[in-house]
């Protein structure tokens, strides 16, 4: 071969370093990957995928008003929480796993589903349930071994982040309106299914080579307006979920510290969104927002009706202009500049806020870190 064409081949191969790598095996090397799983906190769409009704579903106006063109499929009016993650962390957005166009998952993949559960019970029938997750996590697992080889796939595992939101979905509907007890189930022994079933769902994450989470605890879902809307008398917030959830929240701080005595290389980000959804709906003002109790889009005076958009058969609803006031978007979700502040509170926040590590921490676990600066110092010389 020529020395012309040689020196060509050589520049252009110096040219896919450091502009777009167009290798998947330069993605996994430098790249860790986050793979979400859990409910409609996350979820970016799978929902628009599965045989379910637009009770759970987002892919309609006035859902992504704000930042999304069609409409977003996200509950929210514009990104989520992993949407703004995968800024800082200098990741496009993770595709949705069900999505058909979406064949690539070497950054990652969003299995969420809206109204899922730890339960297979909570919504069955209308989610991919959690460990319906778990087996799709498994076929790209599979898909990895074949196509990157062993080493490269468990590099990628161990290296990855693993985002959950889970538990909303499995109180509310049993403890209900009227405070049915969770008959024949103690407290104790509901939330032991909960945390149970979570953590199987985990630990086969393991089996495959996962090492590192994130997650976020239970909202203090006793006075969601969804929850308080109809209760007698007056719209109180529901102090049986109140109870639940504190116990839920406990349970699985232990889990996590046991998981961390019995599990490999096991590390942990744990966002309270609990005490930080509290703060924000009792004092709005001080984050930047007017309205903490109150849905923007939904029927009923404080949009606790879920109908934003038209669901549940309901055709009017109201949708005020001012988004960027309320905490709450629809009677379930908050709006994106919440998801923005949560999102840089996972991220970055100190251990009062998430504990042990930050979501940042967590992603830059040792072997990651030094891969990452590799890269950085990469696009730096090649930019200069
Ligand atoms: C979808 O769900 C409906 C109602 O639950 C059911 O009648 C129908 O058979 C389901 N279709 C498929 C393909 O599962
Ligand atoms: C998981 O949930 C089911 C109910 O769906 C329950 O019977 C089972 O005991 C739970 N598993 C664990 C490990 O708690």
């Amino acid at each position: 071969m020529g020395v012309a064409l040689a020196l060509q081949l050589l520049l252009s191969y110096l040219l896919m370093l450091g502009g777009h790598p167009s290798s998947s095996q330069r993605h996994f090397v430098e790249h860790v990957a986050l793979f979400i799983f859990g409910d409609s906190i996350f979820d970016p769409g799978n929902n628009n995928y599965i045989n379910t009704t637009a009770d759970f579903q987002a892919n309609f106006w006035p859902y992504g008003i704000s930042y999304f063109n069609p409409p977003t499929r996200r509950f929210s009016d514009g990104r989520l929480i992993p949407d703004f993650i995968v800024e800082y962390h200098r990741l496009p957005l993770i595709p949705t796993y069900l999505d058909p166009p979406n064949t690539e998952f070497v950054y990652g993949a969003n299995f969420a589903s809206g109204g899922v559960g730890a339960l297979v019970e909570s919504h069955a029938g209308f989610t991919l349930d959690l460990k319906t997750q778990l087996q799709y996590f498994g076929d790209l697992e599979k898909h990895f071994r074949q196509n990157l080889g062993d080493s490269k796939t468990d590099q990628l595992m161990s290296d990855a982040v693993y985002l959950f939101s889970c538990g909303g979905n499995d109180y509310p509907s049993p403890v209900g309106n009227n405070d049915i007890i969770l008959y024949p189930y103690t407290h104790e022994q509901y939330v032991g299914m909960v945390i149970g079933n979570w953590t199987d769902v985990f630990k086969g994450i393991h089996e495959k080579g996962g090492r590192k989470i994130g997650i976020t605890n239970l909202a203090p879902l006793a006075c969601w307006p969804s929850v308080r809307e109809g209760r007698q008398p007056g719209n109180t917030c529901n102090e049986e979920l109140d109870i639940i959830s504190s116990l839920h929240n406990q349970e699985l701080l232990k889990k996590l510290q046991e998981l961390e005595k019995q599990l490999d290389g096991f590390m942990y980000a744990v966002f309270d969104l609990n005490t930080e959804v509290s703060n924000q709906m009792k004092n709005p003002s001080k984050y930047g927002f007017k309205i903490g109790d109150s849905a923007c889009c939904g029927s009923s005076p404080f949009g606790g009706i879920d109908s934003c958009g038209g669901k549940r058969g309901i055709k009017e609803f109201d949708l005020f202009d001012n988004i960027n006031d309320y905490f709450f978007f629809d009677s379930n979700h908050i709006t994106k500049v919440v998801g923005r502040q949560f999102a840089e509170l996972f991220w970055n926040g100190g251990s009062d806020v998430t504990a042990p590590y930050n979501l940042k921490a967590v992603f830059q676990g040792k072997r990651s870190l030094a891969s990452l600066e590799g890269s950085a110092m990469r696009t730096r010389s090649m930019d200069a």
